[in-house]
């Protein structure tokens, strides 16, 4: 397996060093400098999104949920995780419209911190029953994201859930063609879905998909993950974590001594270091409300990933822990239809 090395490069480092300087508040400038200088002197895992070659850190950030903060609440645990993110080597941010205000939070803090520029935000479009009666709503709803992320183009936009794909991938080509948007997708969670999402890699000049591959769902590895690999179709994989489900099952549990020969501390890097050492994976977006589980996080984006025994091994090491079937039987989101309707935007229970 081939994994792109590169350092983070100069213009970020000095971005991270403005940041630091307006995060004073938060963490000291001293501790702050070794951080940043920690970043500089680690060789950071990217992948090449295969259409154009463009490199990006395999680890970004998931938005949902945790970034939607509404007005009034406290939001400012919000910046600092940006700015660790930022400075650790991190560029991918997933967020959504249908993510209550999130995409408000993503595009004050970057703009903030000096690193909008820098970010490569993949977004997505979510559009249903009266608002299709033409493509006003989602262009309304294109735009917004755009002012509320302070951008004027899109690196990724992709179809939602694969909500009424066919005709808002029409759309997307469009904006593609426009030059609004770099790449285009589609994303869902649900292997139900993977045979018409397995469709679309095989005939819908997508660039990117979205898709959930854990080390205890796997089934993305059946037909998605070789059907990406064959069609040149960039890999961002979703839920990574099961929704803190996987914490759940080894929670007291010490790391095995094994993982050392890959380099995970902590089982966070366990479990993100299995997914991205599929070599079809593009990126993976973990999310989280704690700066330091941001910084744990952020550690599976250095050194060695393992190799195909390896990962079977982990695998087998999960198996053998009571219980792990069973917490994680239940999909990720029981009791919510993400097949029709759903309220929007989406908010937090
Ligand atoms: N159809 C779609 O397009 C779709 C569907 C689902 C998700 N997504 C994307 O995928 C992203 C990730 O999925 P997700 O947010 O649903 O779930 P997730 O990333 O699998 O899990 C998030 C949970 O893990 C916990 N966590 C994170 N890091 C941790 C650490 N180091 N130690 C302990 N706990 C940790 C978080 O709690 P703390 O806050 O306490 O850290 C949070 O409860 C989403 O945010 C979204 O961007 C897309």
């Amino acid at each position: 397996m081939e994994i792109e090395m590169t350092r983070v490069h100069r213009r970020t480092i000095l971005q991270a060093a403005g940041a630091a300087i307006g995060a004073m508040a938060i963490g000291s400038l001293a501790g702050d400098r070794a951080f940043a200088q920690q970043a500089t002197e680690r060789a950071i895992i990217r992948r090449a999104i295969p259409k154009t070659g463009e490199e990006i850190p395999v680890v970004g950030l998931g938005t949902f949920e945790t970034f939607d903060i509404l007005p009034g609440e406290p939001r400012e645990h919000l910046r600092e995780i940006m700015r660790r993110f930022h400075e650790a080597g991190g560029r991918v941010v997933d967020t959504s419209p249908l993510y209550g205000m999130s995409e408000v939070s993503v595009g004050d803090f970057a703009t903030e911190l000096g690193i909008a520029d820098d970010l490569f935000i993949t977004n997505k479009t979510w559009t249903t029953g009266e608002w299709l009666s033409d493509d006003s709503h989602s262009e309304a709803q294109f735009r917004r994201s755009m002012e509320r992320l302070w951008r004027n183009r899109m690196d990724v936009q992709q179809v939602h859930s694969l909500e009424n794909f066919d005709q808002v991938l029409h759309l997307l080509r469009r904006w593609k063609d426009e030059g609004r948007v770099r790449y285009i997708g589609v994303t869902q969670w649900s292997p139900e879905y993977y045979d018409t999402m397995e469709r679309l890699i095989r005939t819908g000049d997508l660039d990117f998909v979205q898709v959930n591959y854990t080390i205890f769902s796997r089934q993305a590895e059946e037909r998605i993950l070789p059907a990406c690999a064959d069609n040149g179709v960039a890999v961002q994989i979703n839920i990574p974590f099961e929704k803190a489900r996987l914490f759940t099952c080894v929670e007291g549990r010490l790391l095995p001594e094994f993982a050392a020969e890959f380099g995970a501390k902590t089982w966070a890097q366990f479990f993100l270091k299995f997914i991205i050492a599929h070599p079809a994976v593009t990126n993976v977006v973990p999310a989280t409300s704690n700066p330091d589980h941001l910084t744990d996080n952020m550690g599976a984006l250095y050194g060695e990933l393992p190799d195909e025994a390896m990962r079977a091994r982990m695998v087998e090491h999960m198996q053998g822990i009571e219980g792990f079937a069973d917490t994680l039987r239940q999909p990720p989101y029981p009791g919510k239809n993400y097949g029709g309707v759903v309220t929007w935007p989406f908010r937090r229970a």
